[in-house]
């Protein structure tokens, strides 16, 4: 056994700011008066934060990328056959069924995130893309704000709960490791961050997001009213 790299920085960051914005998501509509507009620009952060970690999935570091956590049905089938063995060998990167987990919470995360741009707050402010679909998709987007986040407190309680029966049953900590990226492993981990190349995929998420809801929506209409 040995200590090494596992996850990189550019993937650590991303869990505990996405930990972070969804906080602050709940926060800026449920506990806190008038604030909404802070939960568009968090929305657009979080949306920017899901881009960077698909780009980041294809060309980031070994454990980061999908091709090394997403595997067939068989593959699932067969770690789930020895997921309550405490002697199983601990995966490196994410364990099969784990791999898949990611996958769910990264879809939801985006519907959360791109149904957001269709709502409004019936007061003042519009997401960017309100003026852009009829009346029966904002009825959609609007269901899926509400039902993708409450379908995300459910996966994410047992994110967590599976977090705490890695450590209490099969006695593997995974929470320092999204800390500070190391693992105690007999194979060989992830030479380095590769932080030239993460920089490189956020200005191209930042660009992606920039164009998504500043570019591309067309400007809002204001009510002659109001003038
Ligand atoms: C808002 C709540 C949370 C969300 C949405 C979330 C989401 C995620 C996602 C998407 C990943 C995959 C990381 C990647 O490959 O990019 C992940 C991994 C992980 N998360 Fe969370 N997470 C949340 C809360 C937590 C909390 C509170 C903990 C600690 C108790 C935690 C511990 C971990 C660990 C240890 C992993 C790595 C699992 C492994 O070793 O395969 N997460 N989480
Ligand atoms: C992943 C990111 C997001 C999360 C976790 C999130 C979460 C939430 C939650 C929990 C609610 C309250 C729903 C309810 O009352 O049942 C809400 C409402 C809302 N969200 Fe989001 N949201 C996100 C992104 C966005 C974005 C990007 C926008 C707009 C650009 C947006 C606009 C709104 C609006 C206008 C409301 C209604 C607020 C009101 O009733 O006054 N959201 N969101």
């Amino acid at each position: 056994m040995q200590k090494t790299l596992v996850w990189d920085l550019p993937t650590r960051l991303f869990h505990w700011l996405i930990v972070a914005s969804l906080l602050a998501q709940y926060a800026t509509v449920e506990w806190l008066e008038n604030k909404v507009q802070w939960h568009f620009y968090i929305g657009y952060f979080t949306l920017f934060l899901i881009v960077f970690r698909l780009l980041w999935g294809v060309v980031g570091t070994q454990h980061a990328k999908f091709s090394n956590f997403v595997t067939g049905p068989k593959t699932v089938l067969y770690y789930m056959k020895t997921l309550f063995n405490r002697q199983s060998e601990p995966a490196i990167g994410h364990n099969p069924l784990g791999g898949w987990f990611v996958i769910v919470m990264l879809v939801l995360l985006a519907i959360q995130a791109i149904s957001g741009l269709f709502m409004t707050d019936d007061i003042f402010l519009d997401g960017p893309y309100r003026q852009l679909a009829n009346k029966e998709t904002l009825d959609v987007m609007n269901t899926l704000h509400h039902l993708a986040f409450d379908a995300l407190l459910y996966v994410i309680a047992l994110h967590i709960g599976a977090v705490i029966f890695y450590s209490v049953y099969k006695k593997q900590k995974l929470v320092p490791a999204m800390v500070h990226g190391n693992k105690m492993s007999k194979t060989v981990g992830i030479s380095d961050s590769r932080l030239l190349r993460a920089l490189i995929v956020a200005v191209v998420a930042a660009a992606v997001v920039y164009v998504a809801i500043e570019v591309y929506p067309p400007t809002p209409q204001v009510d002659e009213y109001y003038y």
